[in-house]
């Protein structure tokens, strides 16, 4: 025994919708926990702000990463900073964790006047989570400002670069069940003002976006047959679904490819949600969330 924290317990809790029932949660701090933790059919658990969890719960473990997983170091790397590596003003931090929240790890780079991934301002991923499906805004994504991760699987550990992956909108390319465990950051000195800024023309962005419990937008922006890349939003709006309720969830008022949980919403009233747009929208369209199962 490594000694893990494992609880059952409701995985609604950990998520931003906040529904789904029990499953074994395994926090693990260190690689022999996460190993230990992965030695039978598991899934993980990164900020929760992309999932939709089963009413009747999972019968796999859920990993959440915590302890050296969760740690920040941001000194940049001498061995990979500075004018002999191409950019006067690039950067190469120490690990951060995958477990670390995304909005935090923003501020301290912002305070730091460290640019690339500003753009990712408002997603309340982990950074494990957000680069697993590259997140990201009209402002930036996730692999705007990644240097190396590493990811551990039931294969082994390795440590990759981006152009190893086949990464592209909303997608990073790395297989499901891989675990992002922790990354370096590719970064370029900046001002904490100039970074503020284009946080600020990010977070005006979001001004549309409702406040309620939801796990963001459900479907990616459809391509066209035409090639141009259609706001799934303005679609599901024009097939006239804003408003729709189903039990305790709602497409939201405000976006429409929002679905909110009004208080007490289950999995069945999202799903069923989900699929009234799928019938009423003509263009097929990719879900964005995750279900679990
Ligand atoms: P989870 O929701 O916990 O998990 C999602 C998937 O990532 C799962 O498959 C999970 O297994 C996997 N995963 C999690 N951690 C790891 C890890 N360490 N290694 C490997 N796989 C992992 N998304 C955008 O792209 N742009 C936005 O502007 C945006 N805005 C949002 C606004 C709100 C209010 C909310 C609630 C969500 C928004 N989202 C947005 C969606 C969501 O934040 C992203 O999809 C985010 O990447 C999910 O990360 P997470 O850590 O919460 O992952
Ligand atoms: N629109 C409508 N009706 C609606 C919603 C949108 O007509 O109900 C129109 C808007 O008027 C606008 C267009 O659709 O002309 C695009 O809308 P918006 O500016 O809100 O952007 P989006 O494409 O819907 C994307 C991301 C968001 C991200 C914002 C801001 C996707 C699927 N969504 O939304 O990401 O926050 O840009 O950068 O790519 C997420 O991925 O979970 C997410 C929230």
């Amino acid at each position: 025994v490594t000694g893990a924290g494992v609880r059952r317990e409701a995985i609604g809790r950990y998520t931003t919708l906040g529904v789904g029932g029990e499953a074994e949660v395994w926090t693990v701090t260190d690689h022999a926990q996460l190993a230990e933790a992965m030695s039978a059919p598991y899934r993980i658990l990164g900020g929760g702000s992309n999932l939709v969890v089963a009413d009747e719960g999972l019968t796999e473990r859920v990993i959440r990463l915590a302890g050296q997983f969760a740690s920040t170091d941001l000194t940049p790397d001498p061995e990979r900073s500075g004018p002999e590596h191409g950019d006067p003003d690039g950067l190469v931090t120490g690990w951060v964790g995958g477990g670390v929240p995304l909005p935090g790890l923003l501020r301290k780079l912002q305070r730091l006047g460290y640019s690339n991934l500003e753009g990712t301002v408002g997603i309340p991923a982990q950074l494990g989570g957000a680069i697993w499906m590259n997140a990201g805004t009209r402002f930036g994504e996730t692999f705007d400002g990644l240097h190396s991760l590493e990811i551990v699987s039931p294969e082994g550990t390795r440590v990759v670069t981006p152009d190893d992956l086949n990464w592209s909108y909303r997608d990073s390319g790395i297989p499901r069940n891989h675990i992002v465990t922790r990354a370096r950051l590719r970064l370029r000195r900046s001002t904490p003002d100039a970074v503020q800024e284009r946080m600020d023309a990010a977070d005006t962005a979001r001004k549309g976006q409702p406040k309620n419990r939801t796990p963001g937008c459900a479907f990616k922006n459809p391509t066209l047959p035409d090639g141009a890349r259609a706001p799934a939003g303005r679609l599901i709006d024009e097939a006239g679904l804003k408003g729709s309720r189903a039990g305790n969830a709602m497409i939201a008022p405000e976006h429409a490819n929002f679905i909110v949980n009004l208080g007490g919403a289950t999995a069945a009233d999202v799903h069923a949600l989900l699929n009234l747009i799928r019938e009423r929208v003509g263009v097929p369209m990719e879900l964005e969330y995750e279900l679990w199962p």
